[in-house]
């Protein structure tokens, strides 16, 4: 257990460049550079990032118990660190708030995100989403056309949230919300960067980065004015339910928070859902005898028939599927803390105000607790030895722990492998250019996104 007070070892620090640190590194291959770095020294390391006196320092844990501790106490590890500092520039909603203002929005907002709301309200809508693309792909198999699964699930997953979200009127704002992702690479930039240079420079990035924020924030004030020049209720969306959520003493959100929790639903809820639907597909595509365990299943028990929520209990091996893509690729590879004390954690000192990462992309990596971790592997879900269940269960941190984990954890569960049941249902999958063995392209932005292309041939 941590405590304030016991001094606590050196964290081993990963060796860079005398003047610069690990800069170059971190730059180049923030993935590859931390992963290598836990390999090396252990479950918790020190990487220095820029020359001494503009040094951003980042401490980084990839022991699940460590993580486990450490996000459990979110008062002594808050979120007033830079990746989240960068986040907060869209608003302070669900994601980046703390202390009571968050207590009090996620007692609100969480009954939005309930199974039996996302079954009863949502899943028609991502069903419907993930049929277009099917009968699309179909037409590009007969024509023999290849598909970009990278930015066909960036486009499935603005759509479906943004109509979950605020109904049928949101098909001229998908291209706002696709862009989002510009934003996403240049938040990472500015989050390793040491001292990133203030957004009122006009530099080209900035500029860029400044119109990607204001462009997301108006697509939301836009329809949240129109909602509320129309009065009462006239959908039934998440919108409205935000609009309509009441505390337990009956106060509402206020027009502030409500634009900030649209913006928090809109972004958190697409690209991360995005990321893990393009490598859920390309790993499909490179592993055919897997594609047809899953195609088995969805034969034997959808029969041909649209899947609805009820179906998922039943499609195992989908499921098992999602999790191992969900493992190898996890869309938040990094949750970022700073301890308001010193703070001593495995032995290790940590002070006051430091940049700190559970490095889930490393934790999901960690061979001691997953078999032959590089290899892509569903079976290894497929077990019942109770304590197997309860190592794996506490090492897979894609959706986070403690009371600050994903509030959207059974939308993107629901819809990662109904879209994957849909799709396959209109065609099989092949690839030629991710065929080959290692790992899939992707890199760091603030969250995890595919790089380049996913190629991938229907037929
Ligand atoms: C594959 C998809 C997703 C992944 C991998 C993911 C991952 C995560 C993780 C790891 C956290 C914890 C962050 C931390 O502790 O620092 C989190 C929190 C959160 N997620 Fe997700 N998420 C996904 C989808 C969604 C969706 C669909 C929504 C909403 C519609 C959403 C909304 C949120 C919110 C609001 C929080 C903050 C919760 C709180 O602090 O109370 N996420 N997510």
């Amino acid at each position: 257990m941590a405590s304030a007070t016991a001094p606590g070892r050196p964290v081993p620090r990963l060796r860079g460049h005398w003047l610069l640190g690990s800069m170059a590194a971190v730059q180049a291959d923030f993935l590859g550079a931390m992963l290598q770095a836990h390999r090396d020294l252990g479950p918790v390391v020190r990487v220095d990032v820029g020359p001494p006196g503009w040094r951003e320092t980042i401490y980084s844990v990839s022991s699940p118990e460590l993580a486990s501790e450490l996000l459990a106490a979110p008062e002594r590890w808050t979120k007033d660190e830079p990746g989240y500092r960068e986040l907060k520039r869209m608003g302070d909603g669900l994601l980046t708030s703390e202390g009571l203002r968050w207590r009090r929005q996620r007692r609100m907002l969480a009954p939005l995100l309930t199974p039996r709301r996302i079954g009863a309200s949502y899943v028609p809508v991502i069903v419907e989403e993930a049929e277009r693309v099917g009968a699309r792909w179909r037409q590009a198999a007969e024509a023999g056309e290849r598909v970009d699964a990278s930015a066909e699930m960036l486009e499935l997953t603005s759509r479906t949230i943004g109509r979950i979200l605020f109904g049928a009127q949101m098909d001229p704002a998908v291209p706002q919300i696709m862009r989002w992702t510009d934003v996403n690479d240049e938040m990472m930039r500015r989050t390793v960067s040491p001292h990133p240079l203030p957004l009122w420079i006009p530099t080209p990035a900035n500029r860029r980065f400044r119109r990607g924020l204001r462009e997301m924030r108006a697509v939301v004030d836009g329809v949240v004015a129109q909602r509320r020049a129309q009065g009462s209720a006239a959908t039934d969306d998440m919108l409205d339910l935000i609009l309509g959520a009441r505390d337990k003493d009956g106060t509402r959100l206020s027009d502030e928070e409500v634009t900030d929790q649209a913006l928090v639903f809109l972004t958190a809820g697409h690209d991360t859902t995005a990321t893990t639907l393009a490598c859920a597909l390309a790993e499909l595509a490179r592993h055919p005898e897997l594609q047809q365990d899953v195609r088995d299943e969805l034969d034997r028990e959808l029969g041909g028939r649209r899947a609805t929520a009820e179906d998922l209990p039943r499609l195992a091996v989908t499921g098992r599927f999602v999790r191992e893509a969900m493992r190898l690729w996890p869309a938040s590879h990094s949750l970022g803390r700073a301890p308001v004390e010193d703070e001593v954690l495995g032995g290790y000192r940590i002070p006051a105000g430091s940049s700190v990462i559970v490095f889930s992309y490393a934790l999901h990596r960690e061979a001691d607790v997953w078999e032959d971790p590089d290899t892509f592997d569903p079976s290894r879900f497929d077990v019942t030895d109770p304590d197997v269940v309860r190592r794996q269960r506490a090492a897979w941190m894609v959706l986070g722990s403690g009371p600050h984990s994903c509030v959207g954890a059974n939308l993107t569960t629901i819809e990662t492998v109904l879209v994957l049941a849909t799709i396959l249902q209109h065609v099989e999958l092949t690839t030629d250019t991710t065929a080959e063995a290692g790992p899939l392209p992707v890199h760091a932005a603030i969250t995890l996104k595919p790089t380049g292309e996913y190629l991938l041939s229907p037929r």
